[in-house]
């Protein structure tokens, strides 16, 4: 354990913590964090708050002051289900939104409001009306990588994790899938239903090259190559197993294989070498980082809870609506 001038009690404090992430964290990173990880784990009892972090968050937030981590899917179950009154979302503005939308009492903190992603800002509500106009009938299935408003206007939500599982369970011949064209190709190949694609993609996935895949599987021909659906259809066609980020998790846990090559954002390896210290895990590519995902710090977590903002509100009208499209997928079954 290192030592420096940093308090010596707050450090043995903390000590369980880097036991548990020393693998991930190197030892000269901890007393920067350290005292922030103390800190925070005494104020968020204070303030009854949980803190919800997404798997492409950073390690130390993950592993040392997240009280629940997830996928998309986990995490919109978790806050929905939560009895703490502060919700602290360490992910980006439409994870937190959707917080606020299912626990429409709580206190909804996200520590970097700037913190957006680019997909969802690919389409509006009024997009979304007009593409109703053209196509009408057809229910609209929305990513929840989108805003409250264009939640509003769908009828029910996915995310990677349910989305061939909530389209299948529509009783429709078409439905409309917005905004990621990647994600709906892939749900377009796995129903019968016929798909009208919205056009939006996510940045960070979009950019993985198939040149880039195919040189991985090369130098390590032992490896599993894993990938999330927001990635194009030619990097998909490479994937031994397709799945959510959580999907991820569980797919490497189970296997006997030692080698995967992951295709997803950085932040999930930190993750999955913590919980699986005799497998190795390659990233593809240096591209593979959501420079929105890389924004929550520690300090940015502490001072939102010490200033208890800022908060996430989202207008009564749309709530409203976009809290059926939520309730809607929640209510699918899953395994
Ligand atoms: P998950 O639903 O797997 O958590 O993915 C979230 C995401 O934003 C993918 O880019």
């Amino acid at each position: 354990m290192p030592t420096n001038h940093i308090d010596e009690a707050i450090l043995e404090k903390v000590a369980p913590l880097y036991e548990r992430v020393k693998t991930v964290i190197p030892e000269i990173e901890w007393p920067v964090h350290a005292p922030h990880v103390a800190a925070i784990n005494e104020l968020k009892k204070e303030k009854n708050a949980v803190i919800l972090a997404h798997n492409y968050q950073t390690p130390e937030i993950y592993h040392c002051v997240a009280d629940i981590t997830g996928d998309s899917l986990g995490l919109s179950l978790e806050a929905a289900g939560t009895d703490k009154q502060v919700i602290v979302f360490c992910g980006v503005h439409f994870m937190a939104e959707s917080a606020a939308i299912l626990s429409p009492d709580k206190i909804v903190l996200l520590p970097r409001p700037d913190s957006g992603c680019p997909m969802a800002d690919m389409v509006t509500p009024e997009g979304v009306r007009e593409m109703k106009e053209r196509l009408p009938g057809r229910p609209v299935v929305t990513y929840v990588n989108s805003s409250a408003a264009v939640k509003a206007e769908s009828d029910i939500c996915c995310t990677s994790a349910n989305a061939v599982r909530v389209v299948n369970s529509l009783d429709a011949d078409e439905v409309i899938l917005v905004p990621d064209r990647n994600l709906g190709r892939y749900i377009a190949a796995h129903t019968d239903k016929k798909c009208h694609l919205w056009e939006g993609y996510c940045p960070t996935h979009d950019r993985l090259q198939v040149e880039e895949v195919e040189r991985a599987l090369a130098e390590h021909p032992d490896a599993l190559f894993l990938a999330h659906p927001a990635c194009p259809p030619e990097i998909l066609a490479l994937a031994h197993h397709i799945c959510s980020t959580s999907g991820m998790g569980d797919y490497v846990r189970k296997s006997q294989v030692k080698k995967f090559i992951i295709g997803t954002e950085a932040g999930i390896l930190y993750r999955l070498r913590e919980e699986n210290p005799d497998k190795e895990f390659i990233l593809p590519s240096a591209c593979l980082i959501c420079p929105d995902m890389k924004l929550t710090t520690l300090e940015d977590i502490l001072r939102c809870l010490q200033t208890m903002s800022p908060q996430v509100r989202v207008a009564v009208g749309v709530r409203e609506r976009a809290k059926v499209t939520l309730d809607r997928m929640l209510a699918v079954p899953r395994d």
